[in-house]
């Protein structure tokens, strides 16, 4: 049936943000490398949409469930197009078949004797939706991570799952296949939790209560918990599956991705509900972790401090997007989101290194070569091995969800590539009339830009394409050439014709105005916002103290800058004063006097980073230019000098 790879469903108590756009970037760059490397494939997401969390939502907006959630579902839908994200199916679990689903399965268990009516009494915390023993209430609680008013207290008569029954025989295949699992560090998380006994899963919740769900078969006055009937969403949305274990169709699941967040519900939960089905298990669970905002916390939508994608994909643009989620963290590992580290790996890598790349190549060619892919005997040896190596790597990344490995053998010929061109001046060549040498270089050099390109295309939708069309081909014909055995220095065909076009990825000079305008309006700071928006706040009742205001352009006059001391001494004829030599990334260090020398020692400064008035105007201080100014903190006594990790030469704002 081929690869069948999934997400998790996303809730729809929000519209969706960077996290959700991750885990479905990186189950889309997966199939398209399966389906690139010629194999089937089969990628499943879609909304979970029952639940306490969605209903109260949904009353808050004052919608019907149903009505909210056909309302954001678009949302959802939205996001994933603007990624270029190819699902086959976008479930939603209040699809009929899902739900006919759901039923089948709880009539089935119900008819085995798997399920039971008991009493329960415990914490429920809505935003997971899941119950918490009272002393886990409590240290969280006690942490300050959750008030008091996120649990509730349940006590009611419910239908349980026996999920403890099989406690051992899933213990017993985390053992036989302990890559079930993914990273290994989740596989310990998981045993761990596993060393205690289990305990059985309420699955019920009485319609008195909360009816927004699928009823149970064999009880009216109840609704399915929510999580049993999400998880039952990656079977329904299999391809071809039926409940006969005769024809499941596409099940089990290749790859089932998912954020740490969710390890236990799918380690445990899911595997125990499908051993009690007797279906086999997903040959992987892969956790990976989470992108957290600028204070550390995880991006959520219960937190409201999030990054939005839509921002992103606007402001650099889809392809950019996609690469820096996948290339910035190892997948697995946690992640902090910066805007500034977004648009320095974008610039460096995608700009300069892959652009740079292909269009001085690509100009060379032009210039000298006729526009066309020259011909030559065979590749550099050197290079050639050393592209063997990177395809090598590469799959072996890839067939693990390792990403950013993958990326990076890519990028590393890349720069091999920019290397060899520095190396063998083809402009020195070129002068020298050695004309076959010329073109050798040259087609070397082109061949890392194609096997790029289609390497690159899982990741790049939209912009590997094009450098595929500016090296006369397309992705397809370049993957079947690789896949084909052409050898990776060999998917080129001599003669076709070259296009030099506009640059590939524009390099950013500064922050898109989108970007940049979150952090001008000191009401708005998106990035690292940890409550509710400053916008719903009550209106400050206190009024601000008196100010000489000044408007948003009269700040915009101060030019800031990062520097870097080089060197400090004492002035020769002021006691108060210290003379730095600070590089602000210009032609010459600036030389600045300032009156510091009360709480810093030369030795103290240099190598520090500090913040520099570039556009005040320079002026001698009892004979020493003093060419700008250093922000410290304090009054009459300096504090301290203001301090930023960055480069010199950097704006600040
Ligand atoms: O948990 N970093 O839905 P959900 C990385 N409906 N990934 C993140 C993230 C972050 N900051 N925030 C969210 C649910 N994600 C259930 C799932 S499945 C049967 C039911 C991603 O809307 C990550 O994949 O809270 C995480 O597991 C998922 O979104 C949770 O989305
Ligand atoms: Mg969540």
């Amino acid at each position: 049936m081929g690869f069948y790879v999934t997400t998790p469903i996303y809730y729809v108590n929000g519209t969706p943000h960077v996290g959700h756009a991750y885990t479905t970037v990186a189950a889309d760059t997966i199939t398209r490398w399966k389906r690139l490397a010629g194999e089937q494939a089969w990628f499943l997401t879609g909304t979970d949409e029952h639940g306490q969390k969605v209903l109260e939502a949904a009353e808050k907006r004052g919608l019907s469930p149903k009505a909210h959630c056909d309302d954001l579902v678009v949302h959802w839908k939205a996001m994933m197009e603007r990624l270029h994200v190819r699902y086959d199916r976008f479930l939603r679990t209040t699809d009929a078949d899902h739900v006919a689903l759901v039923q089948a399965v709880l009539q089935r268990l119900f008819d085995r004797g798997e399920i039971y009516r008991a009493e329960y009494r415990g914490w429920y915390l809505v935003k997971d939706e899941v119950f918490v023993t009272d002393k886990e209430r409590d240290e969280r609680v006690a942490s300050g991570e959750l008030p008091e008013s996120a649990f509730r207290m349940i006590e009611e008569s419910n239908w349980f799952f026996k999920m403890s029954k099989y406690q051992d025989r899933l213990l017993a295949h985390l053992a036989a296949h302990p890559d079930t699992i993914q990273p290994e560090n989740r596989l310990n998380e998981v045993l761990g939790f596993l060393q205690k006994p289990l305990g059985d899963l309420c699955i019920s919740r009485p319609k008195s209560r909360m009816s927004w769900g699928i009823e149970l078969p064999f009880d009216h006055d109840f609704v399915c918990y929510v999580w049993f009937d999400a998880l039952l969403n990656y079977v329904t949305g299999a391809p071809g599956f039926r409940l006969d274990p005769q024809d499941l169709g596409g099940w089990p699941a290749d790859y089932q991705l998912l954020g740490k967040d969710i390890l236990t519900t799918h380690a445990v939960y899911w595997t125990t509900m499908l051993l009690a089905l007797e279906l086999p298990l997903p040959k992987h669970l892969f956790a990976h972790g989470w992108w957290v905002s600028a204070d550390g916390q995880k991006m959520s939508k219960s937190l409201g401090n999030v990054i939005d994608v839509n921002l992103l994909i606007d402001a650099f643009g889809v392809d950019a997007t996609r690469y820096f989620l996948l290339r910035e963290i190892r997948f697995g590992a946690d992640g902090q989101f910066s805007y500034q580290g977004f648009l320095t790996k974008v610039n460096a890598d995608l700009s300069n290194d892959l652009g740079n790349l292909g269009h001085r190549t690509l100009a060379m060619v032009e210039k000298w070569l006729g526009g066309v892919v020259p011909d030559r005997a065979a590749p550099d040896e050197a290079l050639a091995r050393r592209a063997q190596g990177t395809w090598e790597r590469y799959r072996a990344a890839m067939d693990a969800l390792q990403f950013k490995e993958a990326l990076d053998a890519v990028f590393d010929l890349v720069d091999a590539g920019n290397k060899h061109l520095d190396a063998r001046a083809p402009w020195a060549l070129n002068k020298a009339g050695k004309r076959e040498e010329l073109a050798a270089v040259m087609r070397d050099v082109l061949e890392i830009s194609a096997l790029a390109a289609v390497l690159l295309s899982p990741f790049l939708p939209t912009k590997a394409p094009v450098l595929a069309h500016k090296l006369g081909t397309d992705v397809p014909a370049l993957a079947a050439r690789l896949f084909g055995g052409a050898g990776p220095l060999g998917l080129l065909v001599p003669g076709a014709t070259l296009t030099l076009g506009e640059p590939l990825f524009p390099r950013f000079e500064e922050m898109p105005p989108a970007i940049a305008a979150l952090f001008d309006a000191p009401t708005v700071a998106t990035a690292t916002r940890k409550e509710k928006p400053v916008s719903e706040t009550p209106a400050a009742e206190t009024p601000l103290p008196e100010m000489a205001w000044i408007e948003f352009p009269d700040f915009q006059k101060v030019a800031l800058r990062v520097g870097k001391v080089l060197e400090c001494a004492a002035h020769p004829n002021a006691d108060k004063l210290l003379v730095l030599k600070v590089d602000l990334g210009e032609a010459r260090p600036r030389t600045i006097c300032a009156g510091i020398k009360s709480k810093f020692t030369p030795e103290q400064l240099v190598g520090r980073n500090v913040v520099v008035v570039a556009n005040l105007k320079p002026r001698m201080l009892r004979g020493v230019p003093s060419e700008g100014m250093i922000l410290a903190a304090g009054g009459e006594e300096v504090v301290d000098l203001l301090s930023v990790n960055a480069a010199p030469g950097d704006t600040v704002r």
